[in-house]
């Protein structure tokens, strides 16, 4: 047997990571998730991101998050992890639960954009190349396309289940209606949904509203939390300005994303953090996980030192309903 030239940690399931259930499924979940959206891509420092990915993987975050056009460059994320399973987790492959998209832009021309069986099923077999990969354990619809039939899109991840390339089904971004039609069109034919993926922070909470997370809980489909600290903005990040080296810095918000009424309540919100003994990325994450609805956390981070801190989440003591509702009133 090749020695691997990576050594996981021995302790790594054993270390205080806890598994959530995932909806009514055999799998279960970390419940914390490392994403790969940005932080891996062709212009970010390789050596990071894969000290970011063993230092993860050695506490128990057996779950890596992609999609067709992380990077940036697109693509280029699932490169970086196609690195990653050559030089450190190809012995680890079976322990790890691998997760990719397609729905938005990512080669020119018509078919490779939105929801059509043609651009599903072509983009996974490029998502795979990309990542030196035989099958993703995850594959996502990453958005809803309002003008391909249901039926359509539907049917292209069934067939891809089928044909081996993707274990499981994950639906994102979707409204709640034809999230519910997407669950049962799947549970149908035996290939029902695993996880839906949808951004919940503090700050920005739409599946609480519109419905999505109830509608996972009666379906039996775990939830998964992106963004939860609101792209660095529920940290100490942008407390006092907009380092150079930041997300922002680098121009990778929305225009709009970051307001000063935003960071206003993120220094309160760090104030009450500080009074708990917790950082405010600690009580960001603490607050998502909070929702026993939640199965996972999608957390990104730049450097092992975040993600280090992030991981204290897992032993953090519970917020009360007290702190809930002080935190939905800062937030507003
Ligand atoms: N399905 C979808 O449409 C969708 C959309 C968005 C995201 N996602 C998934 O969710 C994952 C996470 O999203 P996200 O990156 O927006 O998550 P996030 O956890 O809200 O933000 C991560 C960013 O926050 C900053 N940060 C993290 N920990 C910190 C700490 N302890 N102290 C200070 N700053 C800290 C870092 O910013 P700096 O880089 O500035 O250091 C980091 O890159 C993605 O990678 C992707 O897998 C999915």
């Amino acid at each position: 047997m090749i020695k691997s030239i990576y050594q996981a940690a021995e302790d790594r399931y054993t270390n205080g990571m806890e598994y959530r259930r995932c909806g009514k499924s055999g799998i279960l979940l970390p419940e914390v998730s490392l994403g790969f959206w940005q932080n891996f891509g062709g212009v970010d420092d390789y050596e990071r991101s894969e000290a970011v990915a063993k230092y993860a993987f050695d506490h128990g975050v057996c779950h890596f998050d992609l999609a067709n056009n992380y990077g940036p460059p697109y693509g280029s994320a699932e490169e970086t992890l196609g690195l990653l399973m050559d030089r450190c987790f190809r012995p680890y492959r079976d322990e790890l639960l691998i997760s990719s998209k397609a729905g938005y832009d990512m080669w020119p021309g018509p078919y490779g954009n939105w929801g059509s069986r043609k651009y599903l099923i072509s983009s996974l077999d490029q998502s795979l190349k990309r990542m030196h990969l035989d099958y993703v354990d995850l594959f996502y619809t990453h958005r809803f396309d309002p003008e391909t039939p249901i039926e359509e899109t539907l049917q292209a991840l069934v067939d891809i289940v089928r044909s081996g390339k993707a274990l499981y089904i994950g639906i994102s971004n979707w409204p709640a209606d034809a999230t519910r039609k997407g669950f049962e069109y799947l549970a149908a034919r035996d290939v029902p949904c695993l996880i839906y993926q949808g951004r919940h922070n503090i700050f920005d909470h739409p599946h609480s509203d519109n419905g999505v997370l109830d509608v996972c809980d009666e379906n039996g489909v775990g939830f998964i939390a992106f963004s939860p600290l609101c792209q660095g903005l529920l940290t100490d990040r942008y407390l006092d300005g907009i380092p150079a080296d930041s997300r922002a810095g680098h121009g990778r918000f929305r225009p709009g994303f970051m307001t000063d009424e935003r960071i206003a309540k993120a220094r309160k919100l760090n104030e009450m953090a500080a009074q708990r003994g917790q950082s405010l990325a600690e009580m960001a994450l603490t607050w998502v996980k909070s929702d026993p609805r939640i199965t996972s956390i999608l957390l990104g981070a730049s450097s092992v030192e975040q993600l280090k801190t992030n991981l204290k989440v897992v032993s953090a003591a519970p917020l009360s309903p007290e702190e809930m509702k002080m935190i939905a009133e800062i937030a507003g």
